[in-house]
């Protein structure tokens, strides 16, 4: 039995992984959420949900006594386009919220999980196979959030002992909740634009190769890292993890291929473009593999004839 809090649990990650938290454990899953976004449907109806504003240590606290919680994942953040617009408060939720999370957690003995992202890496990083321990000088604030939450909670374990593990994510794609102002975000959108109307405009140039993953493989990879015997972990804040690298070409001939007359046109947004272009074209993720058995399932054609076939069935629906 596991009591876990999940905070940020109606983002694009939080709506899943709260579900597949409460499949696969009997304990309390505590959706955390904010009062804008709250939890509606299955989400809601499944199991305990609670306010948790990351920004509000005192509720994180009391969330934590009242359901004897004893790992939180941490998934509040704003991405990395939209950071660049509100960069203060990125950092108030990335890092002011990361230090209430860990205070908690190193006083009440919580395990903690947080992702970083690809955000991490900028120009001076290697730009292929990107490795798991290299330069890391971001130039946004998404990135600057995430490098210095990787610092700090290596520095809760190393100091206090708090258990915290982390993967640096790709761009992900899902149908359940839309991703926010991302950079990878595209990515999404283009599946849904091929459902819905046949027609994508995409704000990056048809050769920007980003490492991506399908959303069922980021369940798993953050699920079995905070599994994972520790003695194994070599690494922990953070591992470097993939399933596919590839670029808006790429993604859009998957889907031309299943519908011939899908049609896209490049209308480049700078920031976005600037910031893919500091990202890895490709990581290296030999660490995650060897440490705790990393090893994803879903490629870009499996990928591809899932989420056509689920968007499909849900614009058939007139739900999307
Ligand atoms: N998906 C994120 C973004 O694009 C990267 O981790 O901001």
């Amino acid at each position: 039995m596991k009591n876990i809090l999940i905070i940020g649990s109606t983002g694009q990650i939080g709506s899943e992984l709260t579900m597949e938290l409460r499949s696969r454990y009997t304990g309390n899953i505590v959706a955390g959420y904010i009062p804008s976004a709250k939890p509606q449907g299955r989400l809601l109806e499944s199991g305990p949900s609670a306010v948790v504003d990351v920004t509000n240590a005192q509720q994180i606290a009391e969330t934590v006594d009242k359901y004897n919680i004893d790992t939180i994942y941490n998934l509040a953040a704003l991405l990395s386009a939209v950071a660049e617009s509100k960069p203060q408060l990125a950092w108030t939720i990335g890092m002011g919220g990361l230090f209430n999370v860990l205070e908690v957690a190193r006083e009440k003995k919580c395990a903690v999980f947080t992702p970083s992202s690809i955000g991490v890496f900028g120009n001076n990083s290697p730009k292929n196979k990107t490795p798991q321990d290299t330069i890391r000088q971001p130039r946004t604030m998404y990135g600057v959030t995430k490098v210095s939450g990787e610092l700090l909670s290596d520095y809760y374990f190393i100091r206090f002992g708090v258990d915290t593990r982390s993967v640096r994510f790709p761009g992900l794609i899902s149908n359940v909740t839309p991703p926010g102002g991302g950079t990878t975000d595209y990515a999404v959108d283009i599946y849904y634009s091929a459902i819905k109307t046949g027609k994508f405009e995409c704000p990056l140039g048809a050769d920007t190769y980003m490492d991506m993953m399908y959303m069922p493989d980021a369940l798993n990879a953050a699920i079995t890292l905070m599994e994972v015997d520790p003695a194994r972990l070599v690494h922990r804040n953070s591992f470097n993890v993939t399933a596919m690298s590839f670029c808006p070409k790429i993604i859009y001939e998957a889907i031309k291929k299943r519908i011939p007359d899908f049609e896209i046109t490049y209308i480049i947004d700078p920031l976005r473009q600037s910031i893919a272009d500091s990202w890895p074209d490709s990581l290296d993720d030999s660490c995650a593999r060897n440490e705790w058995g990393w090893n994803p399932y879903w490629d870009m054609e499996k990928m591809t004839d899932d989420m056509l076939t689920i968007l499909g069935e849900r614009h058939k629906k007139g739900l999307i």
